[in-house]
């Protein structure tokens, strides 16, 4: 019998909440520019942990953030950063290709749009470490030992996410508290450590979950493809002790999302999200339209290195979102879409686990 199967999948998941110190074993996952603060303050108010996807945010962004849903709750939340990558080598040649092509979908996209311009990624973590949140997590490879031994002295659990159990154990060797084991049902960009071999390594939640509780010593947090009692039933009985939800939160009213975005949410079955490199440059899942097609098709230049490619992005992704236009918005959705159901955070957070208590007993 493997160890996950040593207690009962309630007494686990139960005793993972305590520990994190929250009453339902339901995160809230990460999700950069979907994770308003009054979304955390819905779902840590309900009982369960919030999240800040923070890869976007200046370090004062992420104060501001903290200070919000403190002023909301009295909860817990993760804080979350993408390990950046070694700096992309450019390609002239390919970028000129590439603005053509998206010129066709929106704007005319200055040269200089390549530029990326994300936040400094040192003050980010210091920023993260100064707004005192119950855990940060990663994902797309490991934080620095200096920064790991910042976290644990601060008194702050590490949550590695692993798309793999290979990377699993890196994350256990490398002091992580816990595993966010993200099949590849899930909404939004891989968390391959490799980037470039993620589209060839997609593992399901169901195969994966197992196998990395089986490689490591530590919790195991299922995230992909949960979006009902169901799921997270599922996910307790493969072996986890909590779940990490995203797209199942996006119809709430506190996402506060586009509204053309979330009605396609509710309409998107499973066959109809795809792996994508077109917005960002990394392959994030996200629904069908036309220009994801469009992109991936043996015609369309490829997509530059992220963040080449999402520089040269913004202004299409701007303007469909003006304008409502879903056949070419970036709509990051999970496998799960088609569950999301259009009610308060807080009513799905607590749906969620009143649906698989009644299932596992
Ligand atoms: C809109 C969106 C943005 C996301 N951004 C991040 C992010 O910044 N960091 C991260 O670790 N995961 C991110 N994810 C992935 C989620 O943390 C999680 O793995 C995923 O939502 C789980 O699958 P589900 O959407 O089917 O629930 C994002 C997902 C979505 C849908």
């Amino acid at each position: 019998m493997s160890k996950s199967n040593l207690t009962t999948p309630r007494a686990r998941a139960e005793a993972f909440a305590e520990k994190l110190r929250i009453d339902l074993p339901i995160l809230l996952a990460p999700m950069s520019g979907a994770c308003p603060a009054s979304l955390s303050i819905a779902v840590a108010n309900a009982g369960g942990l919030g999240a800040c996807g923070a890869l976007l945010m200046e370090p004062e962004a992420i104060r501001l953030w903290a200070e919000r849903f403190r002023e909301g709750s009295q909860g817990s939340f993760q804080v979350n950063l993408w390990i950046p990558a070694p700096t992309p080598l450019r390609s002239p040649e390919v970028e000129r290709r590439q603005r053509e092509f998206l010129a066709s979908w929106g704007p005319p996209v200055p040269v200089e749009a390549a530029e990326g311009g994300l936040p400094d990624f040192d003050a980010q973590c210091q920023a993260l470490i100064e707004m005192r949140p119950r855990v940060i997590s990663s994902v797309m490879g490991l934080y620095s030992a200096a920064f790991v031994d910042r976290m644990k002295a601060s008194g702050i659990l590490w949550f590695a996410t692993a798309t793999n159990a290979a990377e699993a154990r890196a994350a256990q060797d490398a002091g992580a508290d816990a595993i966010i084991a993200q099949g590849m049902e899930a909404g939004g960009h891989r968390g391959s450590f490799d980037g470039q071999s993620a589209e060839s390594q997609m593992v399901g939640l169901v195969a994966l979950v197992p196998q990395i509780c089986d490689a490591v010593a530590l919790p195991v947090i299922a995230t992909g493809g949960i979006a009902d009692g169901r799921g997270v039933a599922a996910a307790l009985m493969l072996g986890a002790s909590a779940v990490q939800v995203g797209t199942a939160f996006l119809r709430s009213p506190e996402a506060g999302l586009h509204p053309a975005y979330v009605d396609r949410i509710g309409q998107t079955e499973a066959h109809e999200t795809r792996i994508t490199r077109g917005y960002s440059g990394k392959p994030g899942r996200g629904i069908r339209n036309v220009y994801v097609d469009a992109a991936a098709s043996t015609d369309a230049p490829p997509a530059l290195p992220y963040p080449v490619q999402r520089g040269l992005t913004r202004l299409m992704r701007e303007e469909a979102l003006q304008t409502g236009d879903t056949a070419r918005m970036q709509m990051w959705a999970g496998q799960a879409a088609l569950l999301a159901e259009a009610k308060p955070a807080a009513d799905i957070a607590t749906g969620l686990w009143d649906e698989a208590l009644h299932l596992i007993g």
